[in-house]
């Protein structure tokens, strides 16, 4: 019973205007776990990882004319949280659930930036927050 529910905050994305300067930051300054920039040219993004205990942030900078991150930055040119990633057991019957609520920003699920499906909740109907919903990769068996 009851709508199927979230789990963790799979990340926190952050575009930035210089992904070189920001990975610096958090590595010297914050003393993060940073990973090498990774190109996901499908999302139009070059991507690096900060491992934090309990999420990560990702650095979002645009890749590509078409990127969805440029105009972001346009508007916002310090950078920014461009939206947070809530992980569910199952994308498409959050989908169903959510639709009735949220307006979805596609009729399928995607593939995300780690190859599993993820889907985008409107951000006006969210308080003004993109939010992705990412199916959570089940546990491994140990
Ligand atoms: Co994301």
């Amino acid at each position: 019973g009851g709508p199927p529910g979230v789990g963790r905050l799979n990340h926190v994305a952050v575009a930035v205007p210089d992904l070189e300067r920001s990975a610096e930051h958090y590595r010297t300054v914050l003393g993060a776990k940073v990973s090498a920039p990774q190109a996901v040219p499908a999302h139009g993004v070059t991507v690096v990882f900060i491992d934090l205990e309990n999420t990560k942030i990702e650095l979002l900078h645009p890749l590509g004319a078409d990127s969805p991150i440029r105009k972001f930055l346009e508007k916002n040119p310090a950078g920014g949280i461009h939206h947070i990633c809530l992980e569910v057991e199952d994308v498409r019957e959050s989908m169903a659930h959510v639709s009735s609520y949220a307006r979805l920003l596609s009729d399928e699920p995607k593939i995300g930036a780690h190859g599993v499906p993820i889907v985008f909740l409107h951000p006006k109907d969210t308080n003004g927050v993109l939010v992705e919903l990412q199916q959570a990769i089940p546990a491994e068996d140990s």
